[in-house]
């Protein structure tokens, strides 16, 4: 970050601080009992335990073992190699890990191949918007989830923000491939190596003092209950979204959509006790754990100036349209969490991409001809279509691979 942006950064911090609102979202106190309905899941039942009491024990003890042996540099030159849905793992991973990942490779019994093909055209033909919601609407809401900010910033990843927002992307682009779950494919791949990526986080950041200190008292991070959070910025704000715009969406499509993201967020080590069956049962689910956590902290203020500084950088070098992707940012998370995230008001574009993005996806969506669109709004369309680029070509240079520090104090 630049000298500027860092200033200005904390002047964002520092207001938000002295209006005493940093750090106010509380995730442990705010929200309500846990009372949404196994019934409502793919698995059709389950024990009602509270997700946030819930981690992923099998891969978390395993990963633990893994970082006390110091094995994580072997282990993740082994898995540069593993690249392909229907690849062997590779020889030479210790045995306990081979096991685990020969377990947590296999799809749920209840996937189904044919909604996997209908979400993987679904995702080809809607990818334009998707790569948007999912990338920076996406983004900015996980910015302002406290609990995710800051295990991000504290991680060793928080460190190198262009790196991480790749490697993160790597598993969007897996989801949203043709091939996503077919044997050529990447996305078991991605989602292994996320989980375990994950459970080797539950073991580094209670280590950390910055993550200790300025945590709600959590002492493992990233529960199941932390994970549905985070799943619903993705499918169901996205989907959310797309309705809202109007984009046409057949039932078939909306109901392979969310199987794709049924399908990872088992593959992430979720219970299927707690994955939404439905929209309906996602749209309750995400009323009762992502609505009352959302908030503003100052590593997710921090972030998101980080995050918007470089998309600015991708979409146009050397110009100065920051302001244009601080405007689109708030456009697609609203003014409560775009105020939580510190993205400044930016009026010129706030208004040309109110004017301008219906009559762009209208076009696109082929419901109206090409005069009736603003040529402002091509200006927006180049400028996603630059990040959505960046993004994939710079996913095909990293890895996911287990860290196995936090970030440098
Ligand atoms: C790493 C996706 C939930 C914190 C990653 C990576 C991916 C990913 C693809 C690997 C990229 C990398 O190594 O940087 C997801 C998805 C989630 C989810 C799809 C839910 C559906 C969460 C939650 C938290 C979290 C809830 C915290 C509360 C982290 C951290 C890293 C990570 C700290 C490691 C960064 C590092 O290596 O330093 N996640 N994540 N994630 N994730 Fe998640």
């Amino acid at each position: 970050m630049d000298e500027l942006s860092r200033r200005k950064m904390l002047l964002t911090g520092g207001a938000l601080g002295a209006l005493g609102v940093l750090g106010a979202a509380s995730p442990a106190g705010a929200r309500s009992a846990w009372n949404w309905a196994a019934s409502g899941s793919v698995a059709g039942s389950g024990a009602g335990t509270d997700p946030q009491w819930v981690w992923d024990d099998e891969a978390d003890q395993l990963l633990g073992a893994i970082l006390r042996r110091g094995d994580v540099p072997k282990v993740n030159k082994l898995l540069r190699t593993w690249t392909r849905n229907d690849q062997p793992l590779p020889d030479g991973l210790p045995e306990d890990l081979r096991q685990f990942m020969d377990k947590a490779r296999r799809l749920p019994s209840w996937a189904d191949r044919n909604k996997l093909e209908t979400a993987a055209r679904f995702n080809e033909t809607r990818g334009f918007y998707l790569n948007v919601l999912n990338g920076i609407g996406g983004g900015m809401l996980s910015t302002a989830i406290p609990r995710e900010a800051r295990a991000v910033y504290y991680s060793k990843g928080g460190a190198d923000m262009e790196d991480r927002v790749a490697k993160t992307s790597k598993l969007g682009f897996a989801v949203g491939a043709l091939d996503a779950y077919r044997p050529d494919g990447t996305c078991v791949v991605e989602a292994v190596k996320t989980r375990m990526v994950h459970a080797a986080v539950r073991n580094l950041l209670p280590k950390s003092p910055g993550w200790t200190d300025t945590g709600d008292g959590q002492k493992i991070p990233i529960s199941l209950a932390d994970m549905l959070v985070t799943w619903h910025t993705l499918p169901t704000y996205a989907m959310r979204k797309m309705r809202e715009w109007k984009v046409p969406i057949t039932s078939a499509e909306s109901a392979a959509y969310l199987h794709v993201w049924q399908v990872t967020a088992h593959m992430l080590g979720i219970r299927d006790e707690y994955i939404p069956a439905n929209w309906e049962a996602a749209e309750a689910q995400s009323k009762q754990l992502l609505d009352p956590v959302l908030g503003p902290t100052r590593e997710g203020v921090e972030l998101t100036d980080i995050l918007l500084g470089q998309l600015a950088e991708q979409t146009s070098p050397g110009s100065v349209d920051r302001p244009l992707v601080n405007a689109f940012a708030r456009y697609l998370v609203g003014d409560r969490i775009a105020d939580w995230d510190g993205i400044p008001r930016e009026p010129f574009w706030e208004a040309a991409i109110k004017t301008a993005w219906p009559p762009l996806v209208a076009f696109r969506e082929g419901l109206i001809k090409l005069p009736l669109v603003p040529r402002i709004a091509w200006t927006i369309d180049e400028a996603a279509r630059q990040y959505i680029l960046f993004y994939l070509s710079k996913g095909r240079e990293v890895h996911i691979e287990i860290p196995d520090t936090n970030r440098p104090a």
